[in-house]
């Protein structure tokens, strides 16, 4: 079975062909066309520059995926099995760019078309390239991105059940708004982690400190908007900042992932679960990735514990290929005539 995927949920243009066979999920092209760079003067995505630019590269990036697929349009409607696109949440103009482009490509080519939640796209990063009759219930996945950060329980391959979430800001937000007070540029995920790993690479103990966030609660929900203000107080107090900026942003990136791990370990002892995943762009941090993984294998270690290949962290139209293919295997398809873009789509 192949499917063609379209995302255009933010300031990515992104575009896929995977196939399922055997229970496994193969990605035979995946095209991504990054505006960080136009955006990067805003300091942010600015929707309408978005838009604007998804229906500059809409049509070439499906072209080239197709293309590196061994595809052609003149071949797509007998070789697709569907189309899978992310219906929402997102910029309501990014996304009408690529559900509309998806609507009219069903309907030339005559193929089903395939709806897919966007969260639900980051954790299907999880099932490209594995055996899918291997993945053992219930699975705990921690979600974290830019504009999401949730525990979601998984009891087969199609149910979700939000259990925590944040209260505030997503931590990928948090990274971007810390980035955006150390001076360090957007987007600020992978610039915090770089400038925390050039103060961790020194050994050196640090005085400074920033709350540990809702670590007093039981519950299973996070709140990073605190730890934000935390740290533009420090820096308002600290006249020497910018001369520790990379430790700060250590501090910073410790808080933000503590605080991921601590209430994924406590979830996943609760519920007893038996694999836990992690999933969306700021599953692309190396720290997180490596703390979460040493955690699990200390206070959990019977359960196992899965990411995303780096490729798949950060917004692509794989991930959306891969939650399309178990949808379409499902038949879990939908009339492209009723499928309008939804921004608050909830999981
Ligand atoms: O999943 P994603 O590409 O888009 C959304 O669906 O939101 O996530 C983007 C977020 C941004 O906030 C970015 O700063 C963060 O992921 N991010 C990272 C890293 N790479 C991307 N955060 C921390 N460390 C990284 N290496
Ligand atoms: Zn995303």
């Amino acid at each position: 079975m192949k499917i063609l995927a379209i995302e255009t949920s933010c300031d990515e243009t992104a575009a896929a062909i995977a196939s399922l066979d055997n229970h496994n999920i193969t990605i035979l092209s995946n095209v991504v066309a990054s505006q960080i760079d136009i955006h990067q003067a805003f300091g942010g995505v600015v929707p309408e520059v978005a838009a604007r630019e998804h229906v500059k590269q809409i049509l070439p990036i499906i072209d080239q995926a197709l293309k590196e697929a061994g595809l052609s349009k003149q071949t797509a409607s007998k070789e697709l099995n569907g189309i899978a696109v992310t219906q929402g949440p997102g910029l309501l103009t990014s996304l009408l760019v690529g559900v509309e482009t998806a609507k009219s490509l069903a309907l030339a080519w005559n193929l089903p078309l395939v709806p897919v939640q966007h969260v639900t796209g980051h954790i299907a990063a999880n099932f490209i390239n594995r055996d899918l009759t291997k993945f053992n219930f219930p699975i705990l996945t921690l979600t974290v991105s830019g504009g999401h950060t949730a525990l979601i329980l998984m009891k087969d391959y199609l149910t979700y059940e939000i259990i925590g979430q944040t209260l505030d800001d997503a931590a990928g937000e948090a990274f971007d708004k810390a980035a955006s007070l150390l001076k360090l540029g957007y987007p600020g995920g992978p610039k915090i982690s770089a400038a925390a790993a050039k103060f961790a690479a020194q050994n050196k103990a640090t005085s400074i400190v920033l709350p540990q966030p809702m670590i007093k609660r039981s519950d299973y929900n996070f709140s990073f908007s605190g730890l934000k203000t935390a740290l533009l107080y420090a820096l308002q107090k600290d006249s020497a900042w910018s001369e520790k900026v990379n430790e700060y942003a250590y501090v910073f990136e410790q808080a933000v992932t503590q605080a991921l791990i601590r209430k994924t370990i406590k979830a996943a002892h609760d519920l007893e679960v038996k694999t836990i995943m992690l999933a969306g762009g700021v599953s692309a941090n190396k720290n997180l990735r490596e703390a979460l993984t040493q955690t699990i294998q200390q206070k959990l270690p019977s359960v196992n514990f899965l990411m995303p290949e780096l490729t798949y962290t950060t917004d692509n139209a794989a991930m959306i290929a891969a939650a399309g293919l178990i949808r379409l295997e499902k038949q879990k398809t939908t009339d492209p005539i009723t499928v309008l873009a939804q921004p608050n789509w909830p999981i």
